[in-house]
């Protein structure tokens, strides 16, 4: 299992219900079947090809759910759902789809607005970390609850580089620092110069 999955898979805790949406593989559906960590499982994807590889890998007998349906509709109902590997836009409209206890998220892209859209519905990020596999890959965990509460106080920074940006984190540096160098080879644009200001800002919280 990849690091990414990895960390995604220790996220999970002991659930009635769990949901992957997007699961294609099907490798984080076989990690909770066979852990015993949910009453009932579901596998999801909007692909039949790849909810084929699902079933494939689990097995048709194992009593998993195998759902060939938009994650945004199927989702419902579910106490803790998995939403990774999509863009943020998708995996936000995942997220009004359904209220579960749990969210565990890993967008790929936008990932400040799927923050805020967790804090707005009141979801609570106990979890934001950067896992480092080839690429670096943001997850999230969240819990139904004090997301307002944490909106109110939370900065702009942290909505873009992690809840926890502020804390010190040595993939998060090494991501940001990576950054760093990119844009300086960028041309210095208002925005290229602003962000460069952003990172330098969280790269000091993170040498503290
Ligand atoms: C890049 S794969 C990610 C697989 C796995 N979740 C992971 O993180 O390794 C994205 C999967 O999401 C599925 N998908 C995309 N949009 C979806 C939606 N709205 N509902 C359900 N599945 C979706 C795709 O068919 C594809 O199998």
């Amino acid at each position: 299992m990849t690091e990414r999955l990895r960390v995604l898979c220790s996220l999970i805790e002991r659930t009635e219900s769990f949901i992957d949406v997007g699961c294609d593989h099907g490798y984080v559906v076989q990690y909770v079947y066979r852990k015993g960590l949910a009453d009932t499982i579901t596998a999801c994807d909007i692909s039949a090809p790849s909810l084929e590889k699902a079933r494939r890998l689990i097995g048709a007998e194992s009593g998993v759910r195998f759902v060939c349906a938009d994650g945004a509709v199927a989702a419902a109902g579910h106490e803790t759902v998995l939403v990774s590997g999509m863009g943020g836009e998708e995996i936000c409209s995942v997220m009004a789809g359904c209220a579960p206890e749990w969210f565990i998220l890993s967008p790929q892209s936008h990932v400040s607005r799927v923050r805020k859209a967790l804090l707005q519905a009141d979801y609570d990020i106990v979890f934001d970390r950067v896992a480092e596999d080839g690429k670096f890959y943001d997850i999230l965990k969240a819990k139904r609850g004090g997301g307002r509460e944490r909106l109110v106080s939370v900065s702009d920074l942290q909505l873009k580089y992690g809840i926890f940006c502020d804390r010190p984190d040595p993939v998060l540096a090494k991501r940001l620092k990576k950054m760093s160098a990119a844009l300086d080879t960028y041309p210095k644009t208002e925005e290229n110069v602003r962000k460069r200001q952003e990172i330098t800002e969280v790269i000091k919280w993170q040498l503290r």
